[in-house]
């Protein structure tokens, strides 16, 4: 059932949410747990991978044979992945990552008061994009969460991050998706795009790891 398509490979994997500090006792952050992003880790790596796993905060543990680094905030994430990007011949990120960060952190936790509290914020680093905007990129595997117009909006994120494929999920379906243990997804590359119908993460991941094993190949053939 999982094939050692991947012997010899390193794969980098971001997964979970961000958690974005407000002061030093408050966050925001998002409903990812992180599964997704673990069941292809776990699948990547018995599929003979040698798996680093770049982790925000989650309640599940790593698969074993897995090496986690765990990160907290987007900026974090970033740096995590970029230090060793050079050594990985794929990167695959499932992580929901926050997309804007405070302005400015105060070094005190901020005191209730009357009215209105208002908060400046500025843009994270979008990872995915620096990782595929390198001279020599990695294999690239991007997520693409939507509620409508799955394949268009999937589309092109694949051509303004230039990515190799990107794996959409219609995250308004129930019992798909976000926190839950089951998922569908579409495949999109440049020129196909294929259908992985509703099973356990895991069994996606395996699917999902066998069609990027075949552009990936095709593409190291060029
Ligand atoms: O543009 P959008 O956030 O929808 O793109 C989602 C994809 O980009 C996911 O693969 C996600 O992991 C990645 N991403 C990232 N860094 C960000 C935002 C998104 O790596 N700051």
């Amino acid at each position: 059932e999982a094939p050692a398509l991947f012997a010899g490979k390193k794969i980098m994997i971001t997964a979970g949410p961000t958690r974005e500090a407000l002061d030093p006792v408050r966050y925001i952050s998002n409903h990812s747990s992180g599964k997704m992003g673990y069941a292809i880790a776990e699948a990547a790596r018995k599929m003979g991978a040698h798996v680093t796993l770049v982790s925000g905060p989650v309640n599940i543990s790593a698969p074993p044979n897995v090496e986690l680094i765990s990160v907290t905030s987007a900026q974090e994430m970033h740096d995590a992945v970029m230090r060793d990007i050079q050594q990985q011949d794929i990167f695959i990120a499932c992580a929901a990552v926050a997309d804007f960060r405070l302005a400015d952190i105060p070094t005190h936790k901020v005191k209730k008061k009357d009215g209105i509290l208002t908060l400046s914020f500025e843009p994270n680093p979008d990872i995915l994009q620096a990782v595929a905007a390198q001279a020599r990129p990695p294999f690239t595997l991007g997520f693409a969460a939507e509620t409508n117009d799955i394949e268009a909006y999937a589309k092109s994120k694949l051509e303004r991050k230039k990515l190799n494929m990107i794996a959409a999920n219609d995250v308004s379906l129930s019992g798909l998706g976000f926190n839950s243990d089951r998922n569908a997804l579409t495949v999109i590359t440049k020129n196909s795009k294929i259908s992985l119908p509703a099973t356990s993460k895991y069994r996606l991941a395996i699917e999902l790891l066998k069609l990027l094993n075949s552009e990936y190949s095709a593409s190291q053939n060029n």
